[in-house]
This record gives C-alpha cells, sequence and structure tokens, in this order.
C-alpha cells in the first residue's frame, strides 16, 4: 500500500485543505504516515502570508532533497497560497528540481489526476490556475480530529487590505450555498463531533454572491437548528462589516460561542485608512461597546500589526492605547512584512526593523499583562468546557475549551472527553485557566 505525509503550513484554512487533500489520496487507497521520508508521496501546503512561512518552505524543501537521494520513487508536490503567486512555481522548479507536482489554491480537486500523470510519465507537473472555477462541492476529507470539525463557509477575499497578499493567491470572495453546510454540518453531528468552526477569510461577507440572499447572521440562525453540533465557532470577521444585528443574533442563539475574534490591526485611523481597512478606530471602539453591552462575558481577541508603513510612535502609542481601552483577552501579534505585490511594499516610509522589534516587544509585554488580568476575572466564574483529552501539564487533569474559547484544565477522568463539564474557574495564568469540576 502506498503512503502520504502531508506537512501544512499556516492558517486553519490551509490546514482544512490539507483535510482534503488527505481525503482524495485515501480514497486513492494512499495510507497516512508521519515518516516523510519513508512516504511514496509528500505533500507541503504551503503558506505566504510573511516572509518567515515561505522560508520555511523553503528550508523543509532543502531537506526533502537529501530524503529523495536515498528514496528516489518518492514523489515531492507542493501547492496551497505559495505557489500561486505569479512567478514562484516557475521559480521553485528552477531552484527544486527534485520537486514532481506543483500546483495552486485553485485547482486542489486535480491532484488525483497529476498523481497519475507524474506515476505514468515521470515527468514533473506544474500547474497554476490564474482564477478560481465553480466550488467543487463533495470532495471526500479526512478530518484529523475528532471533536471539532472545520468547514469552508466561502473561499477568497474581496477586501485588498494592502498589505495582505491573501486576496492574490485566494481569489475573489465565493460562498458555499447554505443548504450544502447544513448537510455538511449534519453529517458531522452524526459522526459524533461536538464543534464546528466556520472559516472563511472574511466570514462577514458570506452571501453577498449568491443567487438568492443570505447573510451570515442568517446563516448562522440555520447553522444553530443542526442537531448533535453543540457548539458554533467561525473565523475570521472584518470589523467593517460586523454590526449590531449579528451580534443580537449571536447573544440569542444557544450554539454560537461567545468569543468574538476581530482583527483590528491597528489603532491609528491613519494607518486603518492606508491599510485600507474600511473603518475606523471610532468605529472598532463602539463594536466593542455593543458587544459588551448584549453579552457581558463576551471574550475579545484580535489580530495586531506594528510597523506598517509610514507608522509613527503616535501612530504606535494609538495601538497600544486602544489595547489597554478594548482590554483584549489576547492577541496575535505580527511584525509588518513587506509582501511584493502589494500595494504596501511600495509605500516609500518602511520602519526600520529594530523599530519593529522595540514596538513588538512593547506591545505583547502590555498585552500579557492585559490577559492576565482579564484571565483572573474569570476566577470564581462557572465556565462550560468541552472537554478535549489528558492534559499534558499533569496525568490526572484533563483540559478542553471555554465558550470565550479559554483553554481550561482541571482533575477529571479521560472518559469525559467530548462532554460538556461545568468547571469553576480557581485560578488563572496567562495561557489557560485551572478550575474543578462542580460535583
Ligand atoms: N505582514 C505581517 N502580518 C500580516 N498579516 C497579514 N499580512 C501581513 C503582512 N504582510 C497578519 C494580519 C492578519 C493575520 C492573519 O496576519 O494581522 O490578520
Ligand atoms: Fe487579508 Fe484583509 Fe482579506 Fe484579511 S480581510 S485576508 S487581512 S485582505
Amino acid at each position: 500500500m502506498k503512503s502520504y505525509n502531508i506537512k501544512t503550513f499556516g492558517c486553519q484554512m490551509n490546514e482544512h485543505d490539507s483535510e482534503v487533500l488527505a481525503g482524495m489520496l485515501e480514497a486513492m487507497g494512499y495510507r497516512s504516515t508521519e515518516d516523510a521520508g519513508k512516504a511514496d508521496l509528500v505533500l507541503l501546503n504551503t503558506c505566504c502570508i510573511r516572509e518567515t512561512a515561505e522560508n520555511k518552505v523553503f528550508s523543509y524543501l532543502g531537506r526533502l532533497r537529501r530524503q529523495k537521494v536515498a528514496n528516489p520513487a518518492m514523489i515531492i508536490g507542493v501547492c496551497g497560497c505559495m505557489p500561486q503567486q505569479e512567478g514562484m512555481a516557475a521559480r521553485m522548479h528552477q531552484l527544486f528540481p527534485h520537486v514532481d507536482l506543483v500546483f495552486g489554491t485553485h485547482n486542489v480537486q486535480q491532484l488525483p489526476v497529476f498523481i497519475d500523470r507524474i506515476l505514468a510519465e515521470r515527468k514533473p507537473v506544474l500547474e497554476i490556475w490564474p482564477e478560481a472555477a465553480e466550488i467543487t462541492e463533495g470532495l471526500p476529507t479526512v478530518r484529523k480530529e475528532g471533536l471539532r470539525a472545520w468547514v469552508t463557509i466561502m473561499h477568497g477575499c474581496d477586501n485588498y487590505c494592502t498589505y495582505c497578499i491573501v486576496p492574490y493567491v485566494r481569489g475573489r470572495e465565493r460562498s458555499r450555498g447554505p443548504d450544502v453546510i447544513v448537510r455538511e454540518m449534519a453529517a458531522l453531528g452524526r459522526d459524533g463531533f461536538k464543534e464546528v468552526v466556520l472559516l472563511g477569510q472574511n466570514v462577514n461577507s458570506y452571501g453577498k454572491d449568491l443567487k438568492y440572499p443570505m447573510d451570515f447572521a442568517g446563516l448562522l440562525e440555520k447553522l444553530d437548528g443542526v442537531n448533535g453540533i453543540a457548539r458554533i465557532r467561525y473565523m475570521t470577521s472584518h470589523p467593517r462589516d460586523f454590526n449590531e444585528k449579528l451580534i443580537r443574533v449571536i447573544a440569542r442563539l444557544g450554539k454560537v460561542c461567545e468569543h468574538f475574534h476581530l482583527p483590528v490591526q491597528s489603532g491609528s485611523n491613519r494607518i486603518l485608512k492606508e491599510m485600507h481597512r474600511g473603518y475606523t478606530r471610532e468605529h472598532y471602539l463602539s463594536l466593542v461597546e455593543k458587544i459588551k453591552f448584549y453579552i457581558p462575558t463576551a471574550v475579545i481577541t484580535t489580530d495586531i500589526m506594528v510597523g506598517f508603513p509610514g507608522e509613527d510612535d503616535d501612530d504606535f502609542q494609538a495601538t497600544m492605547d486602544l489595547v489597554k481601552q478594548v482590554r483584549f483577552d489576547s492577541s496575535y501579534t505580527f511584525v509588518y512584512n513587506a509582501r511584493p505585490g502589494t500595494p504596501a511594499a511600495e509605500m516609500a516610509e518602511q520602519v526600520p526593523e529594530k523599530t519593529k522589534k522595540q514596538r513588538i516587544q512593547d506591545l505583547i509585554k502590555l498585552q500579557n499583562s492585559v490577559s492576565m488580568e482579564k484571565n483572573k476575572e474569570e476566577e470564581g466564574s462557572r465556565q462550560e468546557v468541552l472537554v478535549e483529552g489528558k492534559s499534558n501539564i499533569d496525568p490526572g487533569l484533563v483540559y478542553g475549551k471555554s465558550r470565550g474559547n479559554k483553554t481550561v484544565v482541571f482533575p477529571g477522568n479521560i472518559i469525559l472527553t467530548g462532554a460538556i463539564a461545568p468547571v469553576t474557574i480557581t485560578r488563572a495564568h496567562l495561557a489557560y485557566l485551572e478550575g474543578f469540576i462542580e460535583k
């Protein structure tokens, strides 16, 4: 039996695409192996959001070169966002002649055809589609986890934030029809999944392109009624399109969790404008106020970038002030990295690396102290925890996630996995909460 190994770089979207790649390979009779060196097929599902992501792929390909010398029959494939960039597939082929297969984000469904072609002709295959075709439904999927399932609700992004490469490599926004999403979720419920994470680059744009009008709030209402699934999460949201109606719907629906991941990127209006984000600091703050009004226990997290071109000390201070004002439970922090082909890469005032480094350190320090305070506020509270398994902190402990998406550990038996436990929080840490199950 032939074996495959998929190495995934980047976001949840890529993780989920890898589950589809795995599904197609298993349908062809391939079986998964942990050992890339011994696999008949190694596939790298790549990311290009920052240069560091690309460098990881290049160094992994370098390592595979040696493994292919020992195992010459091995097929090496590269797919995902990286080769979808202009000229990158040809560059990869030139730099890494041991790569047999290169394809992009728009022709994933062709993987079986490509493999057959390589096996028959023993010649490299490079095929990138410049644009997305109709969404291919019904591809087999092998999910990695047993409790939480990722479900794509839309592909692509039309926002063109000036720093971001995603719209260039993921194509225009295309929504999946609500009925196929409902059917997929119902099947997941029957298969024993407890939580669904709805995926899209900007879930708040959901449905704009559908023949029969439907918005994200409407989709959530439909999905909340699906049997079997206990929790619904979604990512990622865009603050420009997030509105009061949606907050009210989320507050009302029992399965949709009270976790709002709302990437702000910057606290400075001038920078937000240059980023082409389409909202102001004031709009963002009023959105947060509304969330806290309807759902006082809401957990709010964000993405923040420092060092966008032209960001001066005042702009950075505005971001720091915003963090203090909103008091995010946690945030993903990034140093701006110029992506070739994006408008921001051409902007004149690139911020020196040293300044970026100082700013990210200051920001992380502030965020950590805010996160600790926020976690401490949960001490004494009762949280519903979906148990995921044994904790690696101590064999007598199990761990899971609260509705706000915080990790909670508590004494318990592994048999609780998949159940929702009422846990009283006793002690906060920066990265998790400790508690005990109520008798
Ligand atoms: N440089 C640094 N961070 C970036 N992100 C997107 N593009 C870039 C870039 N060029 C960050 C944004 C986004 C997150 C997924 O990655 O904060 O929300
Ligand atoms: Fe990139 Fe902006 Fe689209 Fe997010 S919304 S994927 S940051 S262009």
